[in-house]
């Protein structure tokens, strides 16, 4: 038994040494440890051998299965290894490789970015909300009575289970103010939903940047500082603007504000609505608050919402407000820098 094992040992340990390619050596691995491989059928005679020599034969077997293992598992490794290097010998790796397309963002985040950086000079912090929102928040928390025509369903998205897609950003407001106590300096960039035609001119989906203050004291007078400010560093000192009396029903008085420079084609455009926060607001935040941070009589804030979509078209000379939700990589790469 003990010249059977030492035999087979030799003839394993040479064929897995011969073994050129890694089809031949996984045929090794069956003819010498598959089922009925070679070092297995030797095992069987264990049977026929008395007690005493059954374990010193049984150590010799469990020997020459882990060297035959471990032989074949060099050997396999030693194989993959010169099989990599014989496909790499084929690349010139001194070639140059293709360069990867590198992106760029988009023309609503650049001036998003640009709008940001403007309003945190004057310490405004930015604020989030969800696109999905509760009607509490998105209307009834702002003024906007059940009967408002914005709450139609012609106008809004409604889910099955009553929740929308925010019609503004104006509902962060209410979150933000909902969650921390005055002051508040928060602008707030995302995207709002409407029922509209789609066209050239008109999505479903625009974005818009939403603006509040909340502090005691706070004046039109601050307001009106900030907005001019905000646009003159956007479009230069020469930017004129204008309030326009309007009405919303969560700012009292409202406004929208026009804008011409000749960076916009040099005309009247009508870019946001704003006004100051009406105290109906300030109450409805307090009912949940459960607590007097937003009393009307302590404090007073300004609030304003800006599209964007409008803004960034004329910025860039785009015609179509499509080309914004499209991701046409053709027309993104325009905006390489
Ligand atoms: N939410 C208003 C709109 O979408 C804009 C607005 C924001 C007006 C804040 C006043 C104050 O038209």
């Amino acid at each position: 038994m003990e010249t059977k094992i030492e035999s087979l040992r030799i003839e394993a340990l040479s064929a897995i040494a011969e073994a050129s390619d890694a089809n031949t050596l996984k045929e090794a691995r069956v003819r010498f440890l598959g089922k009925t491989g070679s070092v297995s059928l030797l095992s069987e005679g264990m049977r026929s051998l008395s007690k005493e020599e059954r374990p010193i034969i049984g150590k010799l077997l469990n020997e020459l299965r882990a060297a035959v293992t471990l032989a074949l598992d060099t050997k396999e490794s030693t194989l993959s290894a010169a099989a990599d290097a014989a496909a790499l010998s084929a690349i010139d790796s001194t070639l140059p490789g293709t360069a990867p397309e590198v992106g760029s963002l988009h023309p609503l985040t650049l001036l998003a970015d640009r709008a940001v950086q403007i309003f945190r000079r004057l310490g405004f912090a930015i604020a989030d909300g969800p696109d999905i929102e509760t009607e509490w928040h998105c209307f009834d928390a702002l003024n906007t009575p059940a009967d408002h025509p914005a709450r139609n369903e012609q106008d809004t998205f409604y889910l099955p289970d009553g929740r929308l897609l925010r019609t503004h950003t104006s509902s962060i407001q209410i979150r933000t103010m909902v969650a921390n106590p005055p002051p508040i300096r928060i602008i707030a960039p995302g995207a709002a939903y409407r029922r509209d035609e789609v066209d050239a001119t008109h999505l479903a989906q625009f974005t818009q940047m939403e603006g509040l203050y909340v502090a005691p004291h706070v004046s039109l007078a601050d307001l009106k500082g900030t907005i001019e400010f905000f646009f003159y560093e956007l479009f230069g000192s020469g930017t004129e603007i204008r309030f326009r009396p309007h009405f919303f029903p969560f700012t009292e008085p409202s406004y929208e504000i026009d804008i011409r420079t000749e960076a916009l084609g040099g005309k009247w455009m009508e870019l946001a609505g704003c006004g100051m926060v009406d105290p109906a607001v300030f109450e409805e935040v307090s009912k949940l608050r459960s607590d007097s941070a937003y009393d009307p009589e302590k404090v007073s804030g300004f609030a304003f919402g800006f599209g964007l979509d409008r803004l960034a078209m004329n910025l860039t000379g785009i015609s179509d407000i499509r080309m914004l939700t499209e991701n046409d990589l053709r027309f993104l790469s325009r905006f390489t820098a």
